[in-house]
């Protein structure tokens, strides 16, 4: 469930969104992420953090330097709430203040997932989808902001989930009269120059990009979450580069490195104007590069419309499904599929899937999401069979049709609801994978990312 909120985004837009700042108090009367449930979050994030290799984007900042070495023994890691946790830290920092900030909080909880994109869907139906959205949660015991008076450069619509904190805020022309005070905390002199903002749990404050700015917070630790929006002016064409060279590169690692273009024969070359068949052979390598780029991109599309430009949600641990099992889509959260190339490309909650366009999945993928309910058997039983994609023969066969189910269901797109236990005999025994007929028929094959 997402929190419920009262929020004339059109009027929003019109009246703030990238002009000036706005306080709206209460804007949530119940919880939009509970103290624990944030704690939790930070927690889990910390806990892959501290395992070598682990590139999380966890952050732990001590009076204004951030301590990037020294991070890992203050993260909370086996304290037992928020209190414990700042406790032992400010202990350990002889009383310093400090902040930890979780960027893209929102990939490590479904709930706060929905609950983010659900918060932003209204807003982006009038300025459109940016480019990225950060849930960024952040938790301080500092008594004024770590970075001094500064401005980012994204849109900010900050929560304040616990705690209180006091915003000063000033418009850029201010700091262009006093560039001095950039980065800095004293900012006496500018202070009746500032609009103030005082925080409470539920108020949101929107923060323009630009907009220079500074919190106090006292010595109490305060928690917020930071929807952080950019626009990449350049998004779509850098994405579409990588995509490209990402291609090239696999393409030109298939082609034999010991192969070289003999060398250059002016006499011979005088002759003939063909080129030698080493340089055709590299070039053949690029030549179904279009029709994958396209498939790439429309990929790329169909997961940030499904989570409307938020990264993909959290999976959860993969099922295997039983012929008894019930399953169905949630119709307000349709898997959403097309089919192009052969393949059939789907997304939900920003995961997608690319598998051969076998008719009888396609199928399958409309019946899902219709909403109704069906046993994984009549599923089995209804889409199992062979078909040709592009002039070949496909076998889509249980196994195949209960590891997409249990795919989708890790990617939370089916609900399952295990039949009522009965005594006597179980099915909860799988067919083991059994070794397809050595045929020319290809079994459907996918790929997910
Ligand atoms: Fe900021």
């Amino acid at each position: 469930m997402v929190a419920p909120f009262q929020l004339n985004w059109p009027d929003f837009v019109a009246r703030y969104w990238r002009k000036q700042p706005v306080h709206f108090r209460k804007l949530f009367p119940t919880e939009f992420l509970a103290k624990h449930d944030a704690f939790r979050i930070l927690s889990a994030a910390s806990k892959s953090a501290n395992k070598p290799g682990e590139q999380v984007a966890l952050r732990f900042f001590v009076d204004k330097s951030y301590r990037e070495f020294d991070a890992r023994g203050f993260l909370p890691s086996n304290d037992a709430s928020i209190e414990d946790y700042t406790r032992r830290v400010t202990e350990a920092l002889n009383g310093r203040g400090f902040a930890v900030v979780l960027n893209k909080a929102h990939t490590w909880d479904i709930g706060l997932w929905r609950q983010a994109r659900g918060f932003v869907k209204g807003l982006y139906s009038e300025i459109g989808v940016p480019e990225s959205t950060d849930a960024v949660i952040w938790y301080s015991r500092t008594e004024v902001t770590g970075f001094g008076v500064h401005e980012d450069p994204i849109d900010n619509l900050l929560v304040m989930l616990d705690g209180r904190k006091r915003f000063r805020m000033w418009a850029p022309e201010v700091l262009q009269r006093h560039p001095h005070l950039v980065g800095h905390a004293g900012y006496e002199s500018i202070l009746g120059e500032a609009q103030t903002f005082d925080l409470e749990p539920g108020d949101v404050l929107y923060i323009p990009q630009g907009y220079y700015h500074v919190s106090e917070a006292g010595s109490e630790p305060a928690l917020q979450l930071s929807i952080l929006m950019a626009v990449h002016k350049h998004y779509w064409i850098e994405s579409i580069q990588r995509d490209a060279t990402k291609l090239i590169d696999s393409r030109l690692s298939k082609v034999e490195k010991s192969q070289t273009i003999p060398s250059f024969q002016p006499d011979k070359a005088r002759r003939s104007p063909e080129m030698p068949e080493n340089l055709n052979t590299m070039l053949e390598a690029f030549e179904s590069i279009g029709t994958d780029l396209r498939l790439a991109v429309s990929r790329k599309w169909l997961a940030r419309l499904s989570g409307l430009g938020l990264e993909a949600a959290p999976k959860q641990e993969p099922r295997e499904l039983k012929d008894t099992d019930t399953v169905w889509v949630d119709p307000s959260e349709p898997v959403l599929f097309q089919v192009q190339e052969g393949q059939l490309l789907g997304a939900i909650y920003g995961h997608s899937f690319a598998v051969q366009a076998h008719p009888k999945l396609v199928e399958l993928f409309r019946d899902l999401n219709s909403g109704q309910k069906y046993k994984v058997r009549e599923l089995i039983k209804k889409h199992s069979g062979e078909a040709t994609v592009r002039k070949k023969q496909y076998a889509l066969d249980a196994a195949f049709i209960r590891s997409m189910l249990g795919r989708l269901y890790s990617m939370r797109a089916i609900q399952v609801e295990e039949a009522a236990a009965r005594p006597a005999r179980s099915s909860t025994k799988l067919p083991v994978k059994r070794a397809t007929k050595p045929s020319a028929k290809k079994r459907v094959r996918s790929e997910a990312r």
